[in-house]
């Protein structure tokens, strides 16, 4: 069986999603959801769906190596951030070299890096009119959103889109792919 450790930081739609996805799947599993934030829903969503979840805090996750001993257990094949909006610390990402990807929420290299997450983006890329995002799928590496590109798919942005539109296409885009492009992943 592998194993998928996610890591999220607020609401948790694509870790229920993919918790979803992999439930009746006989290769892979969701073992574990981890969180750097006591109230998130994420951790409502994890338990309903009966994956354990816990958080934790920074002292426990970049300035001790109490969060990577806890990881090592897990012996994870996969670590996905999924929403995850702390930066990952070195110590632990050179632990499990190529093992840690990312979904964001634009078309990377454009509207990445610190503070560019959840509706900011949205916001910018329509301030901006762009003709079009998407979604990126990337592993992780010490710099914000700029590690190797797995994945990446687009939708239209009409001039007539709001902010909160271009947040439901893109929505729609996390649901359909990530899992697919996951499961693609830890087959090879
Ligand atoms: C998702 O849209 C994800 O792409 C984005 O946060 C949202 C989390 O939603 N991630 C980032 O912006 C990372 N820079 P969720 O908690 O409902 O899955």
């Amino acid at each position: 069986m592998k194993r998928i450790v996610i890591f999220a930081s607020g609401s948790g739609s694509n870790a229920e999603n993919l918790i979803r996805f992999f439930q009746n799947n006989a290769h892979i599993e969701v073992t574990q959801v981890m969180t750097n934030n006591p109230h998130a829903k994420v951790l409502d969503r994890a338990k309903n769906l009966h994956v354990s979840a816990f958080s934790f805090n920074r002292h426990a996750f970049s300035k001790s190596d109490d969060v990577l001993h806890i990881l090592k257990t897990f012996q994870p094949d996969l670590i996905v951030l999924a929403g995850f909006l702390w930066k990952f610390p070195e110590h632990i990402l050179a632990a499990f070299p190529n093992k840690v990807i990312n979904i964001h929420p634009a078309l990377l290299p454009n509207y990445g890096g610190k503070g560019m997450y959840g509706m900011h983006v949205h916001n910018a890329v329509v301030a901006n009119k762009e003709k079009e995002t998407g979604i990126s799928i990337h592993y992780v590496n010490e710099h914000y959103d700029e590690g190797a590109m797995i994945f990446q798919a687009t939708c239209p942005v009409l001039p007539i889109d709001t902010a909160d539109d271009v947040a439901g296409k893109i929505h729609a885009l996390e649901m359909e792919h990530f899992p697919k492009v996951i499961e693609e992943l830890l087959s090879k």
